[in-house]
């Protein structure tokens, strides 16, 4: 099974996934951090991602979600929507955007609070 690491300023997480997966799937059962406004719709663009390995393995983009990531803030080559991206049998390196971990901890405002008292959050540096 594939192996999908989900990095940031905060942590990295990996977790092994079946073939057909979304990463916004596998961040869930990875309990990495990605924010998902829309609940994985491709309705807004929360869950940008920089994919750092592995994209060339990824489901293809449709129209739907490069519109959606042209209201991404900086999106680069390697940028996808997690929830449109699913893996198939190749590990993938993943870099949660400050777009995206902002979004996670607006929509978890306890674990805002929680690395806020622990003075992890916000990091001193994004990517
Ligand atoms: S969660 Fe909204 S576009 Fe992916």
């Amino acid at each position: 099974m594939p192996k999908i690491t989900f990095r940031s300023p905060l942590q990295d997480l990996s977790v092994e996934v079946a073939a057909g997966t979304t990463l916004l799937e596998a961040a869930e059962a990875a309990g990495a951090q990605v924010g998902h406004s829309c609940g994985g719709v491709c309705a807004c663009s929360t869950c940008h991602v920089w994919v750092k390995k592995g994209l060339e393995t990824l489901s293809e983009q449709d129209d739907m979600e490069m519109d959606r990531l042209d209201l991404a803030y900086d999106v680069k080559a390697q940028s996808r929507l997690a929830c449109q991206s699913k893996v198939d049998g190749a590990d993938v390196d993943v870099w949660i955007t400050e777009e995206s971990l902002k979004a996670f901890m607006d929509e978890n405002p306890d674990v805002r609070r929680q690395l806020e008292a622990l003075g992890t959050w916000p990091p001193k540096k994004f990517a």
